[in-house]
């Protein structure tokens, strides 16, 4: 039987070390989550992506402390071996260290083990006050979703040399303060290579390479749920929305052919009650 993932566990999973790459994939419901949990992930991320993939909006922006919550815990709810790390949605985190323990200890009630935060050192005081609350807490550095206005959309970050060494000292920053891993998404390469060689706790990406300590994607662009164009750095593992319009188009036919339901998709009655209701011999 798998073994229940903890944050130290994550924490130690270095590549330079020999480690095995750590796998991460969002979730944000039972199904999803037993998926994942069955497929072996090491993490699951509730992530505000849920916004764009699940509610509907073109932006993670939208999504609040409360949505994340109950999308954590009806994760949280199928007890998988997985880590669950629970994104911190924006302005859950920007206002004031309180305010940040107290969304970050609502998403831990919920089910969490951990929280994600967008954003280098200018971060810092929230991350210290979550570890100090005992909270862990995993940086996300590069393209930060949740920046879309400032960045001018979302954009390839660190990709001239000076803009790099901010990323490397923003990852060295957040490993100091006690993050127990870091995503770096939407960078290039190299930068990712030398942010992972420069930091001792593992680094994740997603759009940054192959040579971070693990590898997140979007549960829902790697099963292929939807048509929508994709980014360079998903790779499509099926097509389950042509197999689900293709199999409820084949349920909308059985329907109005009356191929659906039979008899064995039906509850009967006995003759004898059928026969007191003066139905016996009905067709
Ligand atoms: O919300 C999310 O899915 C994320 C990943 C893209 C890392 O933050």
């Amino acid at each position: 039987m798998a073994q229940q993932m903890t944050v130290p566990a994550v924490r130690a999973r270095k590549a330079s070390d020999g480690a095995e790459p750590l796998v991460m994939l969002t979730a944000y419901d039972a199904p999803g989550a037993r998926m994942v949990d069955q497929a072996g992930v090491d993490l699951i991320l509730v992530g505000d992506s849920v916004a764009m993939v699940v509610l509907g909006y073109d932006d993670t922006l939208q999504v609040t402390v409360a949505d994340i919550a109950h999308h954590t815990a009806a994760v949280a709810r199928t007890r998988p071996n997985a880590l669950i790390v629970a994104d911190l949605p924006w302005m859950s985190y920007h206002v004031s260290v309180e305010e940040t323990v107290r969304n970050a200890a609502t998403l831990i009630r919920a089910g969490a083990q951990s929280v994600k935060l967008e954003g280098g050192r200018r971060r810092l005081p929230m991350i210290e006050a979550l570890i100090a609350a005992e909270i862990p807490v995993m940086g996300h550095i590069g393209l930060t979703p949740q920046s879309m206005h400032a960045m001018g959309g979302f954009k390839v970050q660190g990709r001239n040399a000076q803009a790099a060494l901010e990323l490397v000292d923003d990852a060295k920053a957040l490993a100091h303060a006690g993050c127990f891993a870091i995503v770096l998404e939407g960078v290039p390469d190299r930068v990712a290579a030398r942010v992972t060689g420069t930091v001792d706790v593992p680094t994740i990406g997603i759009g940054a390479g192959p040579d971070c300590d693990g590898q997140v994607l979007v549960l829902h662009d790697v099963l292929g749920f939807e048509h929508r164009v994709m980014p360079k750095f998903v790779r499509r593992y099926a097509d389950l929305h042509t197999e689900g319009v293709s199999a409820l188009r084949h349920f909308a036919d059985d329907v109005r052919s009356g191929a659906f339901p039979t008899a064995d998709e039906s509850y009967h009655m006995a003759d004898a009650e059928a026969d007191a209701l003066g139905l016996y011999g009905a067709a």
